[in-house]
């Protein structure tokens, strides 16, 4: 039954347990924006070269700290990206920074399945070529955050998450009882259930873009490559579902935007880039989703609440305010030379971030 909802919402600070910043020039307008609306984010490590120790995650956690506007509090948690040959002993180098004022912090490693995404050639090819540095990982409780896909060309693109659950997740999970997994970016009715259905050390993030959209999106009055982002969009029922997990108050389903920044010329290309840039206006999509939803009072724990709690972390005493407040987002950005195109460019969205 709906009911009445306030013009502002105040709630704690959010995080984003889920961003891609870039490097280099790419990172001025990127960090701006994620800065601007969370207090810390779990910064993706898919840069080329990927970043694959510590010393490479603690050298690219200076740029971005370097590219925020003086003043702005703001700490990114690093990640270290998985592959066939990570030395387990990366993994104690990585615990130690999370006990140390020493350097950014590197909370989680990444598992990208070689092939399933944007600079993801470096990524595992098999799991069990990792198992050493898993069991590592399963002791330090150090989580392992997932591309959850399958990489099969047989396999159809959009069942790719699915089919990874079964043939790689179960498995998995069977195989390291007390590893801590995130299940990245889900976008399935069973990617949620399997979340829902599994025990504390499993928990998933969700973008507000697969919140907000179904796979219409992208080909809706012709193609529309800002929409094109991996996992792909899925059907409606399984945005629902999505929207239910969300909004459940189930502590392990938590805010990650997955905002992936690409020039507009190479999203508007005959081989577009898969990726998302919702980091510009992220919490006020969330806001949106959760208002259609009758939840609105859902959104704190969803975003400031479930992620430290499940990462062991403290959670933020800083609060913002977003008021409903119809605003127009901006066409695009300065991304470097080149211009970046936010989804949902030059719309009117009813929340706006104070
Ligand atoms: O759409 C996506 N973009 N999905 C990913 O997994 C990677 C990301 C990127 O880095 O551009
Ligand atoms: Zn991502």
């Amino acid at each position: 039954m709906p009911s009445a909802t306030p013009d502002s919402l105040t709630i704690t600070q959010p995080d984003d347990w889920h961003v891609h910043l870039r490097d280099g020039e790419a990172l001025t307008v990127a960090v701006a924006h994620t800065a601007a609306q969370f207090r810390r984010a779990v910064v993706m490590p898919n840069l080329r070269p990927p970043v694959t120790t510590v010393v490479i995650a603690q050298d690219y956690a200076k740029r971005i700290q370097a590219a925020l506007h003086s003043g702005a509090a703001f700490d990114p948690l690093m990640t270290l990206y998985l592959t066939d040959r990570l030395d387990p002993q990366e993994i104690h180098r990585a615990a130690a920074t999370c006990q140390s004022d020493d350097g950014a912090q590197v909370v989680a490693v990444k598992l990208y399945p070689a092939g399933a995404t944007t600079n993801s050639d470096a990524g595992v090819t098999d799991l069990r070529k990792v198992y050493p540095v898993l069991e590592v990982m399963q002791t330090l409780e150090m989580p392992l955050l997932v591309h959850g896909e399958v990489t099969s060309p047989e396999i159809d693109l959009f069942d790719r998450e699915a089919v990874f659950i079964d043939t790689q997740l179960i498995p998995l999970r069977r195989d390291f009882p007390a590893l801590k997994i995130v299940f990245e970016h889900i976008t399935t009715t069973q990617a949620a259930q399997y979340v829902r259905d599994s025990g504390d050390l499993t928990a998933a993030t969700i973008t507000a873009h697969h919140l907000l959209f179904n796979r219409n999106a992208i080909f809706t009055g012709g193609i529309r490559p800002h929409y094109y982002c991996l996992p792909v969009l899925k059907r409606e029922s399984h945005r629902l579902s999505l929207v239910a997990a969300a909004t459940s108050g189930n502590p392990r389903f938590f805010l990650g935007t997955d905002s992936a920044p690409h020039a507009t010329h190479l999203k508007e290309h005959a081989t577009g880039c898969a990726g998302s840039y919702t980091a510009h206006a992220a919490i006020e999509m969330y806001a949106e989703v959760f208002e259609q939803a009758d939840a609105l009072h859902r959104l704190e724990a969803f975003a400031s609440f479930h992620g430290p709690d499940f990462y062991g972390l403290a959670r933020n005493t800083g609060h913002i305010t977003i008021q409903r407040t119809a605003w127009q987002t901006p066409v695009d950005f300065a991304y470097g030379q080149a211009r970046l195109t936010p989804l949902r460019a030059g719309e009117w969205l009813p929340w706006k971030l104070q």
